[in-house]
This record gives structure tokens, C-alpha cells and sequence, in this order.
């Protein structure tokens, strides 16, 4: 038979048709669901280099799977029971989470400001663990029991917070000294010089292993976990390692790790590279950091470095180093009562402010690595570009006063108030000041109704690790409208693909973002605000602690299996944190 004729001409016709048909039918799907897709510009001109922001955000939690995830207290507290059971867990930082200060009215509670405060705080709520702190306060010694224990928080008692007393001197040398005049400045590479004082070290040194002290005391079994946090334990985790040698010392690093370069000039490198490799998991925001550490590492110790395992083998044991981005509570135990608009309205008559204006707002702790001078200027590029704006936008900035007794932020103190006074001077009118500082501390609850009066949000960080604000401006718009402006070198720039990314060390630019922010129309603030409040609720908290936790526990399963006889490589711990928690919910 012929092909002719087993398909004669008019079935030709109709397969012919048919097939028309559908590939029409196909394009048009194709031209409708670009369209759908409409791109949304997310880096402006300004952006000093978009491709790794990108390829990290796209790592940083979007799987599909997460979308049907939401990592909750009850998930961490799930994964504590089932992965790590009796297992203690210990927090370790120098800020605390609940100071008691004499005031005006007798001892008042405070919640300082930290992000580190208000990440850790809801993790440890959840775990009922302890938390080990400087008490700083000047009411903290009679509101603890003879142990030095308080119970917190106050009004619904969830876990111990251990105080551990400074002397003046201890706190000079540990605290303002080496942490904050010699690692701070060094590794948040703001061109603030690092002081590096034999004597601050000592301190330093010493107060490290007044810690580890209070860790061994505190410590209930031999393999408690002990969440180590921050510039200000770098050797912490070797002390604790020598006396607990079966403990699991999750390390975080709150601030960047810079390239091996700068970190070269700390006359202690190795002591601290030493130190920090006493913990079982190394933990930074973004892999940019980790690579850096590992680099040092590489540098300046005999070691084995594991690129592809991203673990380093130093004497005799090994440390995994990931990057685990920290975040915000969501969903917040509080349930706000306002509607944006109302917030909006007594945010406005607080600061007796037109309700004309537009209002963009900076919040942050008065320091010299927030950028909070490069944004006035950028500011006076922007009105000076804009001039029709003068008049019609208000910056409010809240700066917490910060580490005040030390020179460089008295310095930036003065230096605010000046530039401040001179930009007011130069756009400032009978009634109308364009920029309004105020250098106070202010609790949660009134930074979350300034976030929903706001227009914009600035965050222009010179450096930093995550930055917290960024999320928690988004958190607080659940109408899906603000706009985030972002610098590129806050940790956060890596998953809020969304935000409007700047270049802080750019005024010019900066000043044409402010623009763009100032006049973005509705309907692609919302297409953004949605983006970025789905990115926020599912790299939330509870994600950051359950990771490290998930990565603990597959550490002791391996390390039970290395025990009976068998071996595994180092990486065998860090399988997929979504995998690990499907297994769980099973
Ligand atoms: O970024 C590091 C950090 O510890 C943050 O977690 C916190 O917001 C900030 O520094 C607070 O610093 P301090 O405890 O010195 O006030």
C-alpha cells in the first residue's frame, strides 16, 4: 500500500487544519503567559553588580516546595523533639535579651535594640532553653536570683536568662575595645581604621573565658547545644570545645567576614580563626561571607579546606561553614489592631507633618556603617535634581544612640546634627524641615507603626550582614504598598530581589532612586510588596534556627555512625533543609 492510499486528500486537509489549530492555540498561550509574567525592573542603573544578588536570591529559599511551607515555632519545636531529643539547648551573646534599668519610675524593663536581640529572642522562647548575657543594666543585679538567673520574659516566664558580670574594665577593654573598636570597623570594611590594643585583647580574652565558665556551669548534660552569637566570642567555641568535647557549638557571625586581605591586619588572626574553628557549624548570612572565612582559613592555618563540602578539617576535627540568612518572626505573636491608614494618621500628627507629604523613613542604631549620612546626601542630590519636591517630602531618621562613649560615634553623632541643620537650612521653610532626626530609641510596636506610615524605607548600610530593618518594613506591610530602597551590601540585598538596590557610596544615584521610589506607581509597589513579603514569610526565623538545627542533627546522627565504626564524609550533613523537614512532617 501506498501512503497515498492509506491517507487520501481530504484527511490531509483536516490533519493539516488541525494542526494549525493547534499551534495557534499554543502561541497564543505562550504571548498570554509572558504577558502574565510581566518583568518587574528590579536593579536600577545604580546597581553595582546585579549577577551573584541574583543567583543567591534564587538559592535563598524559592524552591516550589516552600511554597506550601510555613517554618513556625511548632516546626522548630517539632525538630527539636524528634531530631534532637533531651537535648539542651544554650544561647550565648553578649547583648541581653531583657535589661532592667532604674528610671524615673522606679526599674523599668527594656528591649534593647539589636537585631541580634529580636531574631534570637523568639527561637529560645520557643526552645525553652537558657540564654547566657552581659547584664548591663544598672537594675539587672537586684532583678536576679542569687544564681544570677531571671526568668523572661517577665510577663509569661518562657526561659532562664543567665547574667554574667563585666567590671568596668573588662567591659572597656571586651566590649568598646576589641569587639567594637578592633572587629567591627575591621571586618564591616566602612574606612573606619580598626584599633587593635594589646590590652583590649587580654580583656577580651579573658571574658571569653568567663563565658565559657558560665556555659559549664549552666550546662545540665555533656552534649548540650550551645548557640554561640557574634564578634564578641570568637574564641568561645575552643573553650567550650575543650571543656564540653561532645557539644554542639553552633557558631553565628552577625556582622560580614571581609576578604582575607584586610582580615590580615588583626595582629590575632590566627587565635581567632583558631578559635572560631572549636565550633561544629560556622554560620554567616550570605556564602560570600563563608568564602571569605574559608579563604582566611586556607591563609593563615595548617588545615584542610573542603570547597565542595564547605567544611574545613583543623586539628583533628571539622567545622562546617554555611550560610544560613537570619530573619524576622512571621507570623508575629502580636496582632496589630490598626489599619494602615490609622497608623499613618498618628505617625503624622506625632511629628506634626503635613498630610500632603510623602514620608520616607531610616531606621537604625547611630552607626557609622548604616550609610545614615550617605543618604542625607544623597537626599540633597535628590532635592537639588528635584527641586519641585522641596516642601514635599519628609525624612524622618531614628537613630538609637549607640556605643556613645566611643570617639567615632560621638563623631557621627556631630557630624548628623550638622548636615542635618545644613540641609534643613538650604531646603527648610517657615513649618516645613525636610529632614527630621531623631536620635532615640524606640520599641517594636513604634517602629512598626512608623514602617506603616511610611512612603518609603531606606536602607543604606555601607556594610552590613543581613540588616533586619529591610525585613521588617516589609513584615509590617500587609497592605502591599511602600517601597524599599536597599543597599547592595546589606547581606539582605542577596533575597529582597525586589527593593529598589542602591549603591550607598553613590549620592547621585542614590538621590535618582529616591525619585523613582518617590513616584513608583501603586500597582508595581504591589507587585513588589507582595514578592518580598513571600520571600520574608518563608525565610523567616524559624527557618534560620531550624536549618542550623536540622544541620546539628544530622552532625550527632553522623558522628553516633562514626562511632560505631563507619564513616562518612563531612558534607553528608548538609542535604537539602526542605528534604530533611518533609521527612519530618511524614
Ligand atoms: O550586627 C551585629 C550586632 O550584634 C547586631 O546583632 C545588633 O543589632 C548590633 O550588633 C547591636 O550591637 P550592640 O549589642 O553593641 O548594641
Amino acid at each position: 500500500m501506498t501512503p497515498d492510499s492509506l491517507f487520501p486528500a481530504a484527511l490531509h486537509w483536516t490533519i493539516l487544519a488541525a494542526s494549525l489549530i493547534v499551534s495557534l492555540v499554543a502561541l497564543a498561550c505562550v504571548i498570554v503567559l509572558l504577558r502574565r509574567r510581566a518583568p518587574v525592573p528590579t536593579f536600577t542603573a545604580s546597581t553595582p553588580d546585579a549577577a551573584p544578588i541574583l543567583r543567591e536570591g534564587e538559592k535563598n529559599g524559592r524552591s516550589p516546595d516552600e511554597a506550601f511551607m510555613q517554618w513556625s515555632p511548632d516546626m522548630l519545636r517539632q525538630i527539636l523533639a524528634s531530631e534532637l531529643p533531651n537535648t539542651e539547648l544554650i544561647v550565648v551573646s553578649n547583648r541581653e535579651p531583657y535589661v532592667h534599668e532604674h528610671g524615673a519610675d522606679g526599674i523599668e524593663l527594656k528591649v534593647p535594640a539589636s537585631g541580634l536581640v529580636s531574631a534570637l529572642e523568639p527561637i529560645t522562647r520557643t526552645c525553652a532553653g537558657t540564654w547566657i548575657a552581659h547584664g548591663g543594666g544598672s537594675a539587672d543585679r537586684e532583678t536576679s536570683d542569687r544564681n544570677d538567673h531571671v526568668m523572661v520574659p517577665p510577663d509569661a516566664p518562657a526561659y532562664t536568662l543567665r547574667r554574667v558580670w563585666l567590671s568596668e574594665e573588662e567591659y572597656k577593654g571586651y566590649y568598646l575595645g576589641f569587639a567594637n573598636e578592633g572587629l567591627w570597623p575591621l571586618c564591616h570594611i566602612a574606612f573606619t581604621r580598626p584599633q587593635f590594643r594589646a590590652a583590649d585583647w587580654e580583656c577580651y580574652q579573658a571574658v571569653n573565658r568567663k563565658f565559657a565558665d558560665a556555659v559549664v556551669e549552666e550546662a545540665k548534660t555533656k552534649r548540650p547545644i550551645v548557640l554561640v552569637q557574634d564578634y564578641h566570642f570568637a574564641l568561645l567555641p575552643r573553650l567550650i570545645r575543650e571543656r564540653l568535647p561532645d557539644a554542639i557549638i553552633i557558631t553565628f557571625w552577625h556582622i560580614p567576614w571581609p576578604n582575607s586581605e584586610v582580615f590580615s591586619v588583626c595582629p590575632w588572626r590566627e587565635q581567632i580563626l583558631d578559635g572560631l574553628l572549636g565550633s561544629s557549624i560556622l554560620g554567616f548570612h550570605i556564602q560570600l561571607h563563608c568564602n571569605n572565612f574559608v579563604e582566611s582559613v586556607d591563609r593563615f592555618l595548617e588545615s584542610r579546606v573542603d570547597r565542595e563540602g564547605a567544611a574545613i578539617s583543623y586539628g583533628g576535627r571539622t567545622t562546617l561553614v554555611h550560610s544560613y540568612p537570619i530573619s524576622i518572626e512571621w507570623p508575629e505573636e502580636r496582632v496589630r489592631s490598626e489599619t494602615v491608614a490609622q497608623a499613618r494618621r498618628r505617625i503624622f500628627k506625632r511629628y506634626d507633618l503635613s498630610p500632603d507629604v510623602k514620608l520616607a523613613v531610616g531606621v537604625e542604631r547611630l552607626d557609622y556603617t548604616k550609610g545614615i549620612l550617605d543618604r542625607f546626601h544623597a537626599l540633597d542630590e535628590f532635592f537639588h535634581q528635584h527641586s519641585d519636591w522641596i516642601g514635599r517630602l519628609v525624612f524622618l531618621q531614628i537613630a538609637a544612640p549607640s556605643r556613645g562613649t566611643l570617639p567615632a560615634y560621638q563623631a557621627l553623632y556631630q557630624e548628623c546634627l550638622d548636615l542635618v541643620a545644613e540641609i534643613n537650612e538650604r531646603y527648610g521653610s517657615d513649618g516645613y524641615q525636610p529632614i527630621v532626626l531623631v536620635p532615640e530609641h524606640h520599641d517594636h510596636e513604634e517602629l512598626a507603626d512608623l514602617f506603616r506610615a511610611a512612603d518609603v524605607c531606606v536602607v543604606s548600610s555601607l556594610h552590613d550582614g543581613m540588616n533586619l530593618v529591610a525585613k521588617e518594613f516589609v513584615a509590617a506591610r500587609d497592605d502591599e504598598a511602600g517601597v524599599l530602597v536597599l543597599s547592595a551590601f546589606a547581606g539582605a540585598s542577596r533575597e529582597l530581589l525586589e527593593a529598589l538596590i542602591v549603591n550607598p557610596f553613590d549620592a547621585t544615584g542614590m538621590g535618582e532612586v529616591f525619585f523613582q521610589a518617590l513616584t513608583m506607581p501603586v500597582e508595581e509597589q504591589t507587585m513588589r510588596m507582595r514578592r518580598l513579603r513571600e520571600v520574608v514569610r518563608s525565610n523567616n526565623v524559624y527557618r534560620w534556627a531550624g536549618s542550623m538545627l536540622l544541620d546539628a542533627a544530622r552532625l550527632r546522627q553522623r558522628e553516633q555512625f562514626r562511632d560505631l565504626g563507619g564513616s562518612s564524609a563531612p558534607w553528608a550533613v548538609s542535604r537539602p533543609v526542605e528534604e530533611n523537614v518533609i521527612r519530618l512532617r511524614a
